[in-house]
């Protein structure tokens, strides 16, 4: 640790900092001043009225919203397609020949599909499920790596109106499954693999295993992932089994767009509540288009020539909103990546950048703590000047990882969009506008023009911190958890009248900004002191050792809660007892003395969610000594086991 970095991270903590709109970039922006926001709160329904305007509808709306809580109706009447919208609509617009997808796979192929190979392929896959039969409403599971055919299978069900529920390539065979049979899902579309840090994901064999027995699927459609035509991960046909390549081959480049109604299911995606059994998450079109749209063009300021790179996976609701529906909607060209970012070295990420001249990077803070892990040398091999505008979404970022980020990735020049939303709300809803809002790190700034949100107590009065809480139905939002809809009152609608609860905490600061610490079922309550997750971990990762924390809380009969921390070192780091009492003594001075973590256990990795999420509710079940929980969703089970076993003998 240099002196110089000390004092870097003193000053990021002694003072409160904010960036304004670079100039240059503030020139160019699509939005620089606070007109649209006073335009959207003057008529919230004739703004929305008006990005709906920039899709193509084959039927005009009658009513723009229908709202009789919790259930909205946007654009009531209104028909329209997904697929047209991302595909044919361009071709009309002279975008034929612009490139829609540049892909790269983790051994360093590639492919590129201009709007118009993009349509054709979709197309052939659109005709090929209805010649197995799929018809508009049925439901159809996918479940592939991140490779073209991905957004393809997406798009060719948007296109017939079958709803699509993509279940991400990282969970187990009985998560497929499930989420199969709760969505009655009647095809099913995998790969034989899918390539991941050198290795090969045997995704037909896993989905074989999920739907052994299991009579609704009746077809399974299985990608071709190599190349040149090897078969992957040791993969067999069966009965219903049959290969991509050879159905599109066979297939009409030529099918028409049904005209889905507004309120048409586009999708289900399940995520996990706070409870263990998955719920899914279902969107409809209209509303949905509109908003991906508009925040796609606003949030990245995305313009004609732009190279925008999201770095998400499908399997997610940014790879939905962010690399799929939004981007294509508005004509983007965008890169799209296979594999893991340290493959075949630390620099994966950063030569992508170059290779492509990204102009927009779209990634999580998740990542941006293990790239600051890995040091800045990586990045700094390379030539990152395309890049002129960052984002982060999916947890709340540390200002130190986003100062790294800001300094070591964006140069110093790139202004860094924070964006807070959920697999509910579709589309993002509280951001920065680049040429508009200066940011201060660590704060997600303002909603979106045309969003309301607010803090509120758990008596619905509005409070400085509290509960972040929606307070107007937006274009976006979920309709619904997919055959629950008990679950979907008291889940989201229960807490306060007409409110929607988000589970978040939230605080907005004297500028009006918003300062996302979390989910409440992270919150801690420490002898009756409110302390959140975030924070503490916000504070360790201060300490110049500390790569990665992750802290919860575990009862305690005196306190109720106590804190245990799990901290990741950086690399060469050596850890003791001194090192304990240095990081509980740390948190005691950033924040006071009552969020000093009972206990510090050191481990190499934290336990992730594929989608690199910290599972807090495992580390909890660690700290308190239960049994684990399902660990499918991991990123390395290992870790969890070992981390185990750690703690156990630290208390023995
Ligand atoms: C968290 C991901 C702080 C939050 C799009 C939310 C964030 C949950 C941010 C949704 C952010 C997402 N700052 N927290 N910018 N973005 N979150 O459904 O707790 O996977 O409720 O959607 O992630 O996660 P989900």
């Amino acid at each position: 640790m240099t002196t110089a970095k000390r004092r870097e991270i003193d000053v990021l903590l002694s003072e409160e900092r904010t960036f304004d709109p670079p100039p240059g970039f503030r020139d160019r922006a699509h939005v620089v001043g606070e007109q649209p926001y006073l335009t959207a709160a003057d008529n919230r329904e004739g703004y929305w009225e008006s990005w709906a305007r920039e899709l193509h509808w084959f039927q005009p709306w009658e009513r723009v919203l229908d709202w009789q809580p919790p259930f909205a109706r946007w654009f009531v009447g209104g028909k329209l397609n997904a697929a047209y919208n991302c595909l044919d609509r361009h071709l009309a617009a002279g975008r034929a020949e612009k490139r829609a997808l540049v892909w790269e796979g983790e051994p360093g192929d590639v492919r590129t599909y201009t709007y118009r190979e993009l349509h054709a392929e979709v197309s052939r896959f659109a005709n090929a499920l209805k010649g197995l039969g799929v018809m508009k409403g049925d439901r159809v599971a996918i479940y592939l790596p991140m490779i073209p055919e991905a957004a393809i299978a997406m798009l060719a069900c948007a296109r017939i109106g079958a709803p699509h529920s993509v279940v991400f390539g990282g969970f187990s065979p009985q998560s497929l499954r499930d989420r199969i049979e709760d969505a009655s899902t009647k095809v099913l579309i995998t790969a034989d693999g899918g390539y991941r840090r050198g290795g090969i994901v045997p995704l037909k064999a896993n989905a074989d295993a999920a739907v052994d027995g299991v009579d609704i699927v009746e077809h399974v459609v299985v990608v071709r992932r190599h190349p040149d035509g090897e078969v992957l991960g040791g993969a067999t046909m069966g009965e219903r089994d049959h290969w991509y390549h050879e159905l599109v081959a066979e297939a009409d480049a030529e099918c028409p767009a049904e005209p889905m109604d507004s309120e048409d299911l586009l999708y289900i995606l399940y995520t996990y509540g706070t409870t263990g059994k998955p719920k899914g998450i279902v969107h409809t079109t209209g509303g949905y288009m509109t908003q991906v749209l508009a925040t796609t063009r606003w949030v990245f300021d995305l313009r004609d020539e732009d190279i925008y790179w999201c770095t998400a996976d499908v399997g997610w609701v940014t790879g939905h909103s962010y690399i799929v529906y939004g981007p294509l909607a508005d004509g983007a060209t965008q890169l799209m990546y296979e594999g893991a970012p340290d493959w075949p070295d630390r620099g994966r990420f950063w030569t992508l950048c170059e290779k492509y001249g990204v102009t927009i990077l779209y990634t999580a803070p998740t990542a941006i703590r293990a790239f600051m892990k890995w040091g800045a040398e990586w990045p700094a091999k390379h030539d990152l000047s395309s890049l002129r505008l960052l984002g982060t979404v999916g947890e709340p970022i540390n200002p130190e990882a986003w100062m790294w980020y800001r300094e070591k990735i964006g140069g110093d020049r790139c202004p860094i969009v924070d964006t807070w939303w959920q697999t509910e709300t579709g589309a993002i809803m509280i951001t920065p506008l680049p040429g508009a809002i200066a940011t201060k790190p660590g704060s997600a700034t303002l909603p979106f023009p045309g969003t309301d949100a607010t803090i509120l107590d758990s008596e619905g009065n509005e409070a400085e911190s509290g509960l972040l809480a929606i307070t107007s139905p937006w274009p976006a939002m979920l309709r619904g958890i997919y055959g629950d809809e008990e679950r979907y009152r008291t889940t989201y609608w229960s807490k306060w009248e007409g409110a929607y609860f988000t589970g978040d905490a939230a605080r907005r600061d004297e500028d009006g900004y918003y300062w996302i610490s979390g989910r409440v079922d992270d919150v801690l309550n420490v002898a009756g002191h409110r302390i959140g997750t975030a924070e503490v971990e916000s504070a360790l990762v201060t300490h110049p050792v500390v790569a990665e924390a992750a802290v919860v809380g575990r009862q305690d009969e005196l306190k109720g809660q106590a804190i245990a921390a799990f901290v990741s070192v950086v690399d060469g780091a050596p850890v003791s007892e001194d090192l304990v009492k240095e990081l509980r003594d740390h948190v005691a001075k950033e924040i006071g003395a009552i969020a000093k973590p009972a206990d510090v256990i050191f481990t190499a990795d934290l336990p992730k969610t594929r989608s690199g999420k910290i599972m807090r509710r495992l580390l909890r079940d660690i700290a308190e000594g239960r049994a684990l929980g399902d660990t499918t969703t991991l990123a390395d089970p290992a870790v969890v086991e070992q981390l185990k076993k750690q703690y156990e003998g630290s208390e023995g």
